[in-house]
């Protein structure tokens, strides 16, 4: 006690003379030494936790009343966190139910809302020709490009003149013209499709998962679109297409991969078997992007090749291949990206609208029987 007294008015008195002492003072220096440490964790958790409440305080202040997006209507929470819209996407439900959500809020604070610290929505369909008719450039999000884990598709391109020049490659194969000429391919899959129909499942009783149908249909449809490939899946006993089914895997975590888009970055520093251990479904998603570059690379391999009447392949792909864009937009991984993304921007969304339509026909009868007419 006595040698603490004496610590402590030497050092009132000339702090290197207790630093000395200190250190010469066997178990005395140690509890020296350990209210100096309880003092520095004491600054450290104060300046921490100072800093903590100042940024969040000025992030509150900007994102309420400085934001440019400040003035717009909206709730004040969403305005505040993107956890509003994480609560909806990942946990509220079954989950993705955001898009319902914001609809709501429409109702409440009109056509065009905030709805979340960076992002208004409108709800106005005429006012898209004024929002997207004037020749500014627009680029799409940027933290949306890993969503699908094709990066370089055109779809997630964000970047405005890049988008432009992978979306011009794209054109042509969705002009009039060519899906004009690809009728006779769409009728052919759909006369395959109604006689199995007729003779397997047609007063038989048997259950048919329209869903799947659609899939294997709209499938072998798009594949032969891209790549002259047939997968026959229509012909499958139970209409179960192994690439929908990835699809829909795929699709499955895409909230979660919009909230923390981390997560793919993640996954891809991981070895496949790895990842696919963790999560089965992230096995079906491999294989998937997997089977897309087989196909592109054997579309880079034969896109000069001509067949025994001298016609070359006439696809998505052979065509990008062939045009005059620079190479880096046709190596194999670049086209895996945009393979990804056009087969599945085929499959799903066509499978889904036909699923509907037919639930819609089956159960209202007077639009049944015109069609029967
Ligand atoms: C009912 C059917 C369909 C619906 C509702 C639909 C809807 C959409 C929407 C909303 C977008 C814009 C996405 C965005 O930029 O965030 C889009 C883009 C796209 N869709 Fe579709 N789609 C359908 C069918 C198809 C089909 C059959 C194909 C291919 C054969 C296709 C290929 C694409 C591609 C490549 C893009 C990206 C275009 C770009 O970024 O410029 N879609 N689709």
């Amino acid at each position: 006690m006595r040698h603490l007294k004496t610590a402590k008015h030497l050092q009132e008195f000339d702090p290197e003379v207790s630093i000395i002492l200190a250190h010469n003072m066997g178990i005395f220096s140690d509890l020296v030494h350990f209210i100096d440490t309880k003092t520095d964790v004491w600054v450290v958790s104060w300046l921490t936790l100072s800093i903590l409440v100042t940024y969040t305080g000025g992030l509150v202040i900007y994102r309420l009343f400085m934001s440019p997006i400040a003035q717009f209507p909206g709730p004040k929470l969403a305005a505040l966190t993107y956890w509003t819209e994480a609560y909806y996407e990942l946990l509220y439900g079954e989950g993705g139910q955001f898009v319902f959500k914001y609809r709501e809020w429409h109702e409440k604070y009109g056509p065009i809302i905030r709805i979340n610290p960076r992002e208004l929505h409108i709800q106005d369909a005429p006012y898209f020709e004024t929002f997207y008719g004037s020749s500014r450039p627009a680029s799409k999000l940027k933290d949306l490009e890993h969503r699908f884990n094709n990066p370089s598709s055109a779809f997630a391109t964000s970047d405005h003149s890049l988008h432009r020049i992978r979306r011009g490659a794209l054109n042509p194969f969705f002009s009039k013209r060519k899906i004009s000429d690809r009728v006779p391919l769409i009728r052919g899959h759909m006369d395959e499709l109604c006689s199995r129909l007729k003779r397997e499942f047609q007063g038989t009783g048997r259950v048919l998962v329209i869903n799947e149908m659609w899939g294997c249909w709209t499938t072998d449809i798009i594949i032969e679109y891209c790549f002259e490939r047939r997968y026959n899946f229509i012909r499958d006993p139970d209409f179960k297409a192994g690439l929908v089914v990835s699809l829909i895997d795929l699709l499955d975590g895409v909230h979660w991969i919009t909230q923390f888009p981390w997560m793919v970055k993640a996954m891809q520093l991981l070895p496949d078997s790895l990842v696919g251990w963790l999560d089965p479904r992230m096995k079906n998603v491999i294989d998937f992007n997997k089977e897309m570059l087989t196909q592109v690379e054997e579309a880079l391999d034969n896109a000069h090749d001509k067949d025994v009447k001298g016609h070359r392949p006439d696809t998505i792909f052979t065509s990008i291949i062939q045009s005059d864009v620079l190479r880096s937009e046709v190596a194999p991984v670049r086209l895996q990206h945009e393979a990804i993304s056009v087969v599945a921007a085929g499959i799903e969304t066509t499978m889904r609208a036909l699923t509907i339509s037919v639930f819609h026909i089956v159960n209202n009868p007077s639009i049944h029987q015109r069609l029967r007419e």
